[in-house]
């Protein structure tokens, strides 16, 4: 996602990255499973401290509520050896079939009857009505996944919770901050597992790219841009290539499927929606859905948290609007948003080296711009981190690369983009990034390697729904085993638990309020804290559903 890269450099980079890992990892810096091995789903279970054993052949009985797009890519991405769908809710026609069916390969959506067979319809119950899903009591129902639209997320994990089910919830945890409190509150009161699925907190090549830069190789870290851009300018052809007239590609707008149509239109108030448009397309109101931040930035933003050893951000400031729709939708479809986070020096650390809240330099601040846009493509989405010392950038959860900063002490200074760099110690043991030899200048032709560089042989990359569903699982029977044993059960906690989506909740909503308000919001620690009562920062933004 940088600018200007050619094939050959950003092939340099992930060499670079690859290179920087093994050293890292032979120096003790990032752990031995995490080197070359994103790919594996053996490292994965390793590295995340899981065990298929544990579970005993015992899959966790689940039932999915929300078999949409998002439903389909879980249930395609599933273990059935760690979660066994048993029942699933959904209320429209087209979705039903689809999550048996599935998708043509390369999609991810696989369909039921990928893991259960043609005859999966008989082993997985349908239900119109997740409650009466909830409800019931003859297919041991142990835990369900939740992938409805964002104003449902908070309800139906809460009811879920209270029927005594774990709870895996997609991204973003809920509408507003109270009712991500709710949730923690009702999943601590119930003692049942509560996750969110910002997957990246699964994914082995991040924890690769967190790792590398706690360990401090790209020096002083001042600086990450994340973006998420996409180009749906254009118009919708026919099936033969001709161009509806005032239609766009927009996989926010998406077709409203004749069978849907038919079965819901006339009650569709009884099924909770002003009118199949929001049902079909809650993403595009303020009601049903959070916008750009919350569908895409959240993800970028809590992969930016994570860089920066999971801190909090101390300000937001932004400017958004819908500057190209010019339909009927309420959200923004131009987001541009820049954050302040503390950096490592800016709180005073205790004795254990822990940050406490006294400030010891107010300057190092680390400041994160997020962009996200509906009509450029050029970028597409990732996160590119600058250091003093070197620069990292994520590309599309699948790639990072790696490139040194220039030493203007050297006669001839490395060109970052040509130059392939190493690890080294530095004066006091710790690790630096080394130019060790250059490429020669700029790029040769698209999809050319340089010299020397090895073959980039790396496997398609998990992007982290298998192995957060497996943890899910794998935390679930652990629990069963010593379930009084409290500090056990929070050791076994998901990694994106309740109170680590919050964060990502809660920077995404007032990122959206900075910019409706035109304002630099700071963020007060109470937010972050479930334990004191919700402040919502904007009351008016709570949605119908929830005022009752
Ligand atoms: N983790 C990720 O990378 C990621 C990616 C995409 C979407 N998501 C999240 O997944 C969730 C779902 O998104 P999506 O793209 O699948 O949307 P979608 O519209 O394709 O699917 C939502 C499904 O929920 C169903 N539904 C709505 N109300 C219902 C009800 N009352 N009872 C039962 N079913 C109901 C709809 O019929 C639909 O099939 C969202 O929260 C979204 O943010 C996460």
């Amino acid at each position: 996602m940088a600018l200007d890269m050619s094939p050959q450099q950003k092939e340099l980079g992930k060499q670079n990255f690859r290179q920087a890992t093994k050293e890292l990892s032979r120096r003790g810096f990032l752990k031995g499973l995490l080197a070359g091995s994103a790919a594996l789903p053996v490292a994965a279970a390793a590295y995340y401290g899981y065990q298929y054993e544990k579970l005993q052949g015992k899959p966790v009985r689940t039932a999915l509520i929300g078999a949409g797009d998002e439903g389909g890519v879980l249930v395609g991405e599933h273990n059935p050896k760690y979660l066994e769908f048993v029942a699933y809710s959904d209320i429209r026609p087209y979705n039903q079939k689809r999550i048996f069916e599935g998708e043509k390969v390369p999609s991810p959506r696989r369909g039921f009857n990928f893991h259960y067979g043609n005859d999966a319809e008989k082993k997985i119950k349908k239900f119109d009505d997740y409650k009466q899903l909830l409800a019931d009591t003859s297919l041991g129902i142990e835990a369900v996944v939740i992938a409805l639209p964002l104003h449902l997320h908070a309800p139906v994990a809460i009811e879920a919770l209270e029927a005594g089910k774990h709870v895996l919830c997609e991204k973003l945890m809920a509408w507003n901050i109270k009712q991500c409190k709710d949730m923690i509150a009702t999943a601590d009161r119930t003692g049942k597992i509560l996750t969110i699925g910002h997957q990246r907190h699964y994914s082995l090549l991040y924890a690769q790219a967190s790792e590398a830069i706690k360990s401090a190789i790209l020096g002083d870290i001042k600086h990450i841009r994340a973006l998420w851009h996409r180009n749906n300018s254009w118009p919708k052809v026919d099936k033969d290539g001709k161009v509806i007239a005032g239609s766009l590609r927009d996989g926010w707008k998406p077709d409203i499927q004749p069978q849907d149509r038919e079965a819901l239109e006339a009650d569709i108030r009884k099924r909770g929606y002003k009118s199949m448009e929001e049902l079909v397309r809650w993403r595009l109101f303020n009601r049903t859905g959070g916008g750009l931040m919350a569908e895409l930035g959240s993800h970028q933003l809590d992969a930016c948290s994570i860089f920066l050893g999971k801190a909090h951000p101390l300000a937001v400031s932004g400017v958004g609007g819908k500057f190209f729709y010019t339909d009927d939708r309420e959200v923004d479809d131009h987001v541009f948003v820049t954050f302040e986070f503390p950096g490592p020096n800016y709180y005073h650390k205790d004795k254990e080296g822990k940050p406490t809240k006294d400030i010891d330099n107010k300057n190092d601040i680390v400041v994160v711009t997020y962009s996200s846009v509906n009509t450029n493509s050029f970028e597409k989405y990732g996160e590119c981190v600058m250091g003093s010392r070197g620069t990292m950038v994520v590309e599309q959860e699948q790639s990072v690369m790696l490139f040194g900063e220039p030493d203007p002490n050297l006669k001839e200074p490395a060109a970052p983009r040509a130059t392939a760099v190493g690890v080294t110690s530095g004066p006091a043991g710790q690790p630096v990034l080394e130019s060790t030899a250059s490429y020669g200048g700029s790029s040769g032709p698209p999809g050319t390697k340089p010299a020397g560089a090895p073959a980039d042989t790396s496997e398609p990359v998990s992007r982290g729904y298998r192995e957060e569903m497996e943890h899910f699982a794998y935390c679930i029977r652990m629990e069963q085993e010593a379930p009084s044993d409290e500090k056990r059960r929070w050791q076994l906690e998901p990694h994106c638990h309740g109170r680590v989506a919050m964060a990502d909740a809660i920077i995404a909503l007032t990122s959206n309020q900075a910019m409706r308000k035109h304002e630099r919001i700071v963020f007060k620690d109470e937010w972050f804290d479930p334990a004191k009562s919700a402040e919502v920062p904007d009351p008016d933004m709570i949605p119908e559903v929830i005022k009752g």
